[in-house]
């Protein structure tokens, strides 16, 4: 029965009499006449009120985590609110550095980075480069070795501790892809293979649990798993790295990065640490930034079984749902905090039943094809994990501030989807 609760739409939301949303002084609804569905609409406010804040709680050397949404005017936005950038791949390297952000704000993550985006990282002089494995050691040697600067680098160790999360976003357990494990003595041989190396300068420890960690004791549970090791090396920086839970759905919340961060720091210090403790959120600084509007095509009750109310975008702009059960809210921005008294299946248009946005969605008793449907907290791991499957086009994005829409990336079109088929 209930309405969408408030606490989930982006800082900037507002309501005219009638309960119409707008966000960054924009009408979302004329946005959506403007722009066209699906449509990701950030708040610009949110984002850079979010990067602050994580720069008030860690200090500088905060990194953004560029994988939870990144295109060039996020990348800018978050080195002008002064944070750093977290990039995992030569591909979001180089987004960053297309930007204009500088080199030397940029963290190097991946647990396989190729020699290709190890010599881009070296040879553009990348702030920090976090080291995942011996082999990557052994490339950053011959690298060096062969003439390229020598970077400065963490060690990312796995602490073997067991974050409430779903399985494909736990990291931090000792059955991982990531890091040197601290249980099997690797994390001690690759700071110490480190430490002696002349082909790196070894400046301190990383360790990044999962994503969507909602129980920030997780984190101070990790210190403590740390703590022995980092104060047995005294290295000058600790990463604690991301994964700070957000809330999506009714009856959830999450603490705020300020709160993570006095836990992160309060375990620190009472664990003896006395490095330099920096995190890098993700999806804690964008997902509540932004709503994805859809408009609603079809709507089918199969009697005595369900309705499924379909609209114009799905797995290819919020995979999230499909990949991990997610779940999300739905409302209608013409009525946003209406009653919802209907229960129905939200789906997208892909050839595909698990082509889910929704399972199980609470509606106002009204709504009808032709609807402006909107889901709140997409703004991470959508528009960075979408895709062209069905040869769906992606969704453009805009930043709204001060009543005014900016276009930052652009909708895709048919053509797009033949730019790189050499017939
Ligand atoms: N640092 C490292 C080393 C990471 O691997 C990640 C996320 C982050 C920082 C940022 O984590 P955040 O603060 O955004 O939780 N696609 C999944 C999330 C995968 C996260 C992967 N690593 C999802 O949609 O929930």
């Amino acid at each position: 029965m209930s309405a969408l609760p408030f606490h989930l739409l982006p800082d900037t939301a507002d309501l005219d009499a009638a309960g119409r949303l707008s966000i960054g002084g924009c009408d979302v609804l004329d946005l959506a006449t403007e722009y066209g569905t699906p449509l990701f609409v950030y708040d610009e406010a949110h984002l850079r009120s979010h990067c602050r804040q994580a720069v008030e709680a860690f200090g500088p050397g905060v990194a953004y985590a560029t994988k939870a949404f990144l295109c060039g005017a996020m990348a800018k936005l978050a080195h002008e609110e002064g944070m750093d950038l977290d990039v995992a791949t030569g591909g979001e390297l180089h987004v960053a550095l297309a930007a204009g952000v500088p080199p030397d704000r940029l963290v190097m993550h991946g647990n396989n980075k190729s020699s290709a985006e190890l010599t881009m990282a070296l040879e553009t002089g990348v702030g920090r480069i976090v080291v995942d494995s011996f082999d990557e050691m052994d490339r950053i040697d011959r690298l060096v070795t062969g003439g390229l600067p020598a970077p400065t680098v963490l060690i990312r160790v796995n602490p073997g501790v067991e974050a409430h999360t779903h399985e494909y976003l736990q990291t931090g357990v000792v059955d991982s892809k990531f890091g040197f494990g601290l249980a099997s003595g690797a994390a001690q041989e690759a700071v110490e293979r480190a430490m002696h190396a002349e082909t790196m300068e070894l400046v301190g420890l990383h360790a990044h649990i999962g994503s969507q960690v909602f129980v920030a004791g997780f984190f101070a549970q990790a210190v403590r798993a740390l703590a022995p090791f980092v104060n047995a090396f005294r290295l000058p920086e600790l990463s604690i790295g991301g994964g700070l839970g957000v809330a999506y759905v009714e009856g959830e919340t999450n603490p705020s990065i300020r709160e993570w961060a006095e836990v992160v720091k309060f375990a620190c210090n009472d664990a003896g640490i006395t490095a330099k403790v920096t995190a890098e959120p993700g999806r804690a600084v964008v997902a509540r930034a932004a709503v994805t509007l859809y408009r609603v095509g079809t709507v089918k009750t199969l009697p005595g079984v369900r309705t499924y109310v379909a609209v114009d975008g799905g797995m290819s702009d919020n995979p999230r749902p499909v990949l991990y059960g997610s779940g999300y809210e739905a409302f209608l921005p013409r009525a946003t905090t209406a009653d919802r008294p209907k229960r129905v299946r939200i789906v997208g248009k892909h050839c595909e039943s698990g082509d889910v946005i929704v399972h199980d969605a609470a509606v106002p008793e009204d709504l009808v094809v032709g609807d402006i449907l909107a889901t709140p907290v997409t703004g991470a791991y959508g528009h960075t994990m979408g895709s062209n499957y069905n040869m769906v086009v992606r969704p453009p994005v805009l930043f709204v501030s001060g009543g005014e829409a900016r276009e930052v990336v652009r909708r895709e079109t048919y053509d797009d989807l033949l730019r790189r088929d050499l017939g």
